[in-house]
Order: structure tokens, then sequence, then C-alpha cells
């Protein structure tokens, strides 16, 4: 009731002068509430996200990239997160995986949901301290109450068995319940050099697969792009 609290004296000031009912009165100070207390969860959820930047939608330059505009419109209107599908970005550095993953993760916070950002080096680790403790059920449970869970950078570094089986784990529990944002530099049939289990990529992709856009960003590096493009101004 802070906002209410905050708000009153000066609104009761008003609601005087200009012969408010009292229920316009009590209207206006219950929507100042309720606004005041969405905008804090707004600001909660954005924290707890932990994205490591911050990106939006309207600053991808779609065109400049090789993701379909209607792809993207389709992501950007986040119905597939309402489904429970995925979102796969795969593709060489530099082409805007983590934009895109961070920017849908911001527009998913602002429309209410919640979102958990991890690479998959501190998701597995997450789940690895959870494995120490005996609490990895728990751990993950705890992780679903998240609507999107985005990993991004997955086969920067190879796993060993228990963090593939971890991670197998994890994916087999969201499917079908919850969203996730993948981001790796590796196209699936090269997962195998990450997981080092034939029979863990095959059926960690096959849960990831089933309900996912697969969204495949190619061409330069939009930083060297950008690089390049100072190095010509400053040349000429
Ligand atoms: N199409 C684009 N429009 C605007 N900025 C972009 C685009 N593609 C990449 N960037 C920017 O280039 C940088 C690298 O992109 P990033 O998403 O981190 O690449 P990746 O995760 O694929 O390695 C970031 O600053 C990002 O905002
Ligand atoms: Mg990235």
């Amino acid at each position: 009731m802070a906002a209410m609290r905050r708000l009153a004296p000066e609104l009761l000031i008003t609601a005087k002068t200009q012969r408010w009912s009292p229920e316009e009165f009590l209207r206006t100070l219950i929507d100042a509430e309720i606004t005041a207390r969405e905008e804090s969860n707004a600001r909660t959820r954005m924290r707890v996200a932990a994205f490591p930047v911050r990106k939006r939608l309207d600053e991808f330059d779609v065109a400049a990239s090789s993701i379909p505009k209607a792809t993207f419109d389709y992501l950007s209107s986040l119905e597939w997160i309402r489904a429970a599908e995925n979102a796969c970005f795969i593709g060489p550095a530099g082409t805007g995986k983590s934009h895109m993953l961070v920017a849908l993760g911001v527009a998913a916070v602002e429309a209410g949901h919640r979102v958990r950002y991890f690479t998959a080096a501190e998701l597995v680790e997450t789940l690895y301290r959870a494995l120490a403790d005996n609490s990895v059920g728990r751990v993950i449970e705890g992780l679903l109450r998240h609507e999107l869970i985005i990993i991004d950078e997955l086969g920067f570094a190879p796993l060993d068995d228990t963090g593939a089986q971890l991670l197998f784990r994890f994916v087999a529990a969201a499917y079908e319940r919850r969203s996730l944002g993948i981001g790796s530099h590796w196209p699936f049939e090269s997962w195998g050099k990450f997981l080092p289990e034939h029979t863990t990529a095959v059926s960690l992709l096959d849960r990831l697969l089933h309900h996912c856009h697969t969204v495949v960003t190619n061409g330069d590096s939009y930083r060297m792009k950008q690089a390049r493009r100072k190095g010509a101004n400053t040349t000429k």
C-alpha cells in the first residue's frame, strides 16, 4: 500500500477541490497502487532475469541479419512462450544470437513473464552445485518457475559426462512445460563435439527440437561490419 500512502494526501486535496465522488477518489487511489506494484514487479523480474546486457528488439536491424522478417515478427509476438515452445539461434560469432535472446527476454519480462538468462556454463555449474547437496530435482523445479529459460553460448566449452547428463535432465524437465531460448555457434549435427555421449546428444536434441523455432543467423559478424565501417570513415 506504499503508493496509496504516498499519494493519498495530495490526491485528497485534488479530490476536494475538484469535488470527486468517494468512488472516484478510491478508484484513482487503487489504480495508482496497482500501477506502482506492476512497475515494481517488472523491475524485480528484470533483475532476477540476470541479463548480461540490455538489448531491445527495436534495436535489432532485421534487414542486416539473415533472420527472415516473418520469423522475427513471430518470435517478437511471444506467442511461442505462451505455447511453451523453444527458439534456437544457431550461427557464428557476432551474428545477433545473444542480442535476439536478450531482447526477446526483455520483451517477455515487460509482457509479464518470468525469464532467466544463463550461459550454458553457468547453468551446468548451478546444476553441478545442486548435485553436491543432492538437490538437483528441487533446483530444476525452481528454475522451471520461469516461463522462459535462456541457455546462451551452448557448446563454447565441452561438457563432461555428468555436465551433459545434468543438461539433459534440465531440457527433459522443461519439455512441453516451459520455453527454452538457445544460442549456439554449433549446427545441430555437430553437437556431438561438446556432448560426449552420442545417446545424450540425440535424446537432448529430440526434446529440444520437437517444438522449436530454429533460426540460423549467418553472414558477417555485425561487430566486424561495424568495425570496418568505422575504419572506412576514419580513413576517408
Ligand atoms: N542485426 C543486428 N542489428 C543490430 N545490432 C546487431 C545485429 N546483429 C548483431 N548486433 C550487435 O552486434 C553485437 C554482437 O551481436 P551478438 O548478439 O552478441 O552476437 P552473437 O551472440 O551471435 O555472437 C552486439 O552488440 C549486437 O547488439
Ligand atoms: Mg553471444
